[in-house]
This record gives structure tokens, sequence and C-alpha cells, in this order.
């Protein structure tokens, strides 16, 4: 299938940090990633905070440069377009922020929230057929025709939520950026807005790139999974494949991270964090004494991981080899239809995957 949005090898560095950062040139926030979203599907977007995520939504909504790589959007160069966006192009990609109170205009009614992209993005010929499409709007986010002449601050954040996807599906899009949508809302809440807009897509066939700080929010939403760490990708895959063989230490370290139900499962993710502390202190310990039995290279990782040379995860992980601290490990598919970025991934190399152990 053709991909809807195609990020390839995408880097974005932001001027003002690099000149914070002395002693060399730091990483970018975005560094070298590559993506694909197709027509209808979700990409979830997870990693930990400063890895880059809104980044990535930020270069697609072009509201930063991109240092190198390019962002091709149905087939077209989004490079192409020059400094302002052609309106087809703002029309076909919109964003849902975090947070939904201050995303939107409090001294507006919803009613002029959801009439300002109908106004712009659709011309309809009467004043009353844009009244309808408000309401449907409001239909179609499950909010009543009462809440037209309300506030956003006279709602609550699930529906304050609501008027934000129902304002970006206003334009018709073809791709929304959902850039953490649940993150502010508490729990229940959360799967509300994530079954609406799993119904939504499915309705509507818009794709989503929806960016979350955890493995658990993202797992039933997304098609794709891709998990970042200091603006690295370091493993993308089908979303089960992800879920039930990850191939990366820092995705099986999110995962365990997880609380399930499932008592038996619980135990398997006890010993799983026991054995990574274990492995952990066995790194930290020799690394202090300085008789790693890895390298000779200094013992303190780097505070940022950007400055430092080969694996961004390497002061974390507990497969540490010499290789990872001098060589970014590329993208190698996974058996699962995915890619990884890890050394212990190579059938060369003295790693041991985490399973095996
Ligand atoms: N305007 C900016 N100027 C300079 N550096 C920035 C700017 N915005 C972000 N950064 C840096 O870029 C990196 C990536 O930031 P980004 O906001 O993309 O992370 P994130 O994964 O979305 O984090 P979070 O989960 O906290 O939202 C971070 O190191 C951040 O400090
Ligand atoms: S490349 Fe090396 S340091 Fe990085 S995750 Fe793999 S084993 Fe760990
Ligand atoms: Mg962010």
């Amino acid at each position: 299938m053709t991909a809807l949005l195609d990020l390839q090898d995408l880097s974005v560095r932001y001027a003002a940090r690099r000149s914070l950062l002395g002693g060399g040139a730091p990483r970018p926030a975005v560094d070298g990633v590559s993506l694909r979203i197709e027509p209808g599907r979700t990409f979830g977007l997870v990693g930990e905070s400063g890895s880059g995520k809104s980044t990535i939504g930020r270069a697609i909504l072009r509201l930063v440069d991109t240092s190198e790589g390019a962002i091709v959007f149905d087939g077209q160069d989004i490079a192409d377009f020059g400094r302002r966006s052609p309106l087809s192009y703002r029309r076909a990609v919109q964003v849902v922020f975090q947070n939904p109170t201050t995303a939107l205009n409090a001294s507006w009614s919803i009613e002029d929230i959801l009439l300002e992209p109908i106004r712009m993005h659709r011309k309809l010929p009467s004043s009353a057929e844009e009244s309808r499409l408000v309401d449907q709007l409001l239909d179609q986010v499950g909010m009543s025709g009462y809440h037209r002449k309300r506030y956003p601050w006279e709602l609550s954040g699930g529906q304050c939520q609501r008027i934000a996807i129902a304002r970006a599906l206003a334009s018709q899009p073809r791709l929304i950026v959902c850039d953490e949508p649940v993150s502010a809302l508490d729990v229940s809440t959360q799967s509300q807005v994530i079954n609406l807009l799993e119904d939504l897509q499915e309705e509507l066939g818009v794709a989503y790139l929806f960016i979350a700080h955890d493995l658990a929010v993202v797992r039933h939403i997304s098609d794709e999974v891709g998990v970042m760490y200091s603006g690295r990708l370091l493993e993308t895959g089908p979303a089960e494949e992800v879920y039930t063989a990850p191939a990366h230490p820092y995705t099986r370290m999110l995962l365990a991270a997880i609380p399930i139900p499932d008592p038996d499962a619980q135990r398997e993710r006890r010993r799983l964090r026991r054995e990574l502390r274990t492995a952990q202190k066995t790194v930290q310990n020799a690394a202090q004494q300085d008789v790693r039995p890895d390298a000779q290279e200094p013992a303190a990782p780097a505070a940022d991981p950007r400055a430092e040379a080969g694996c961004p995860f390497q002061s974390r992980c507990p497969l540490v080899m010499p290789v990872c601290r001098t060589v970014m490990p590329p993208m190698r598919p996974t058996a699962g239809g995915g890619h990884v970025a890890c050394h212990a991934h190579e059938p060369m190399t003295n790693g041991v995957p985490l399973d095996d152990r």
C-alpha cells in the first residue's frame, strides 16, 4: 500500500540548544527517523519525555524546519511547498494537543471554535449549512447541540478534548497528529477518548500519528508502534509483534513497567524487572570500579545521551557491549516484520538476547 505519510531519515535540530551545549555538535532532537503511516491506520509513537516525539509532530505540521531527510505526504515532499503550506495540506493534516483546555480559545463559544475551521476549509454556500455541520461534528464526537453556546471553561477535560477532535475533523483531514491527547485526562476518560478516536477512524478513514509516553496507552489503538529514545527510533513494527516479542532492551523495559492483571504474566514481569535491575547494577558496579567486562572507555555515562558516540541507550542497557559505545546500531529487520536498532540483535555479536538468559 502507498504510504500516506513517509518520513525518510528525518532529523530536526533546534538552533538554540545547539549553542547552549558546548563541546562538539550534539545529536539533533530528532535523529534519522524513518517511519510510514498507511491511509486510515494508526502509528503509535512512544518514548520518555524529551525523546523527540512532539518534534516529529511539529515537523509534520511544519512548525519546525527539518535539518535533514524528507517528509513525504501522499507522494509529495512537503519541502517543495516553500515556506507557507498550501491550504490543501493544512486541511489534510490536523493536530490534537495534550491539554485540551489551553488548546481551545477560552473566550470563544464551542460554536465559534468549530465555525472557524469550517469557514476556512469547507466553503459551504450558506450559514444554515455551516450550522448543520457544527451539529454533525458535535454529534460525531458524542456531544449535543446544548454545548454549542457553552465555553471551554464550562466543559470537563474530556469534553474539551472531544471539541478539539471535532475541530480537527472539521476540515476532513486525512491525518491527525494526536500529541498525547489523553495524557491530561483521568483513566476512564482516557479510554472513552481512545474509543472515540477508533470509531472515528473506522467511520472516516482518517490516519493517526498517536504520540504517548507509554506503551500501555497506544496498545489498542495502534497498527504500528515506534519506540523513541533520545531522538532515535529504536524499534518499530506491527503493534502486536512489539508487545509480544519486543526486540529492543528499552522496549522490554517499557513493557516490564506496565502493570497487568494476569498473575502469571505479572510474575513473569516481576522476574524480568529483577533481571533488568541485577544486570543494570552489575554494569553500574563494574563502571564504578572501572573494571567493566566489556570495555576500557570512561566509566561514567554521559549526561546527555545525544552527546555520546554509539547507541544512545548504552548507559542504561544491561546488554551493553564495546561496539555499542562507538557504533550507532543501524535499523535491522526483526523476525516479526519490524525493525530494531540494537547490536545485540546481530547474530555476529556476543550480545545475548534477553529471552535466552
Ligand atoms: N523550542 C526548542 N528549542 C530548543 N530545544 C527544544 C525545543 N523544543 C524541544 N527541544 C528539545 O528537543 C528535544 C525533544 O523535545 P520534544 O518536545 O520533541 O520531546 P517529547 O518526546 O515530545 O517530550 P515530552 O514527552 O516531554 O513531550 C528535547 O531535548 C527538548 O529539550
Ligand atoms: S546497541 Fe548495545 S547498548 Fe544499545 S540497546 Fe543494543 S545492546 Fe544495548
Ligand atoms: Mg511532547
